[in-house]
């Protein structure tokens, strides 16, 4: 089956479309969320919108570009209410998009997995998210290492996690280049520590 087609749950008769994992097949890095939104079922791509503007800060910190990571989210179709407002994926839909998580992480086989948020380290991982737990890496099988951050969302309505945020993007860094994965120098509003929380 192809994952643009999935109908394997109840996600895809409220769906605009799969907002399929994309990305160069050589990518060292994978980058994984939770679920697509409003503005993601709409153009079919990841972190648009509020979040995709962190997510672009984030990114830029990494010395990442979008265009050299794979992105894709544990679950692959908008979980909503009546098509209307967003709401959390549920365990069933999480656990039955599984298969595609799997699938991108046979045939890309990154080096890196970066996490944002709960549902994207324990589906990544099958262990139990643990705050404190952030950036330290998880084996998995292909020989690939998870590291766990907050989902960017979280820093829209939790300001105050900014500084937390960008120590963990450091920390990252230096395991990203552990790994001899190529990082350009951190740009963007979070290289400046006197931005008001986030330069925003
Ligand atoms: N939040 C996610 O987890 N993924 C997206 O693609 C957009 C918002």
């Amino acid at each position: 089956m192809d994952e643009s087609e999935c109908r394997a749950c109840r996600l895809h008769a409220t769906r605009t479309q799969v907002v399929v994992g994309r990305g160069p097949r050589a990518a060292q890095v994978m980058i994984i969320g939770e679920a697509p939104g409003r503005d993601e079922d709409r153009t079919g791509l990841g972190f648009q919108g509020a979040a995709g503007r962190v997510f672009e800060d984030i990114l830029a910190f990494l010395g990442l570009r979008r265009d050299e990571i794979w992105l894709a989210n544990a679950v692959r179709c908008r979980p909503s209410i009546d098509g209307k407002r967003n709401r959390a994926p549920r365990p069933d839909e999480i656990a039955t998009c599984r298969q595609w998580l799997e699938r991108d992480l046979g045939e890309v086989q990154p080096k890196a997995v970066v996490t944002l948020g709960r549902v994207a380290f324990e589906s990544v991982t099958g262990r139990p998210w643990d705050t404190h737990q952030r950036v330290e890496p998880v084996p998995i099988s292909h020989a690939a290492q998870v590291f766990g951050l907050y989902h960017p969302a979280y820093l829209i309505y939790r300001r105050n996690l900014q500084s937390a945020y960008r120590d963990d993007m450091r920390r990252l860094r230096e395991r990203l280049v552990a790994l001899n994965i190529p990082l350009a120098p951190p740009t963007g509003p979070w290289t400046n520590a006197d931005a008001p929380e986030g330069g925003r």
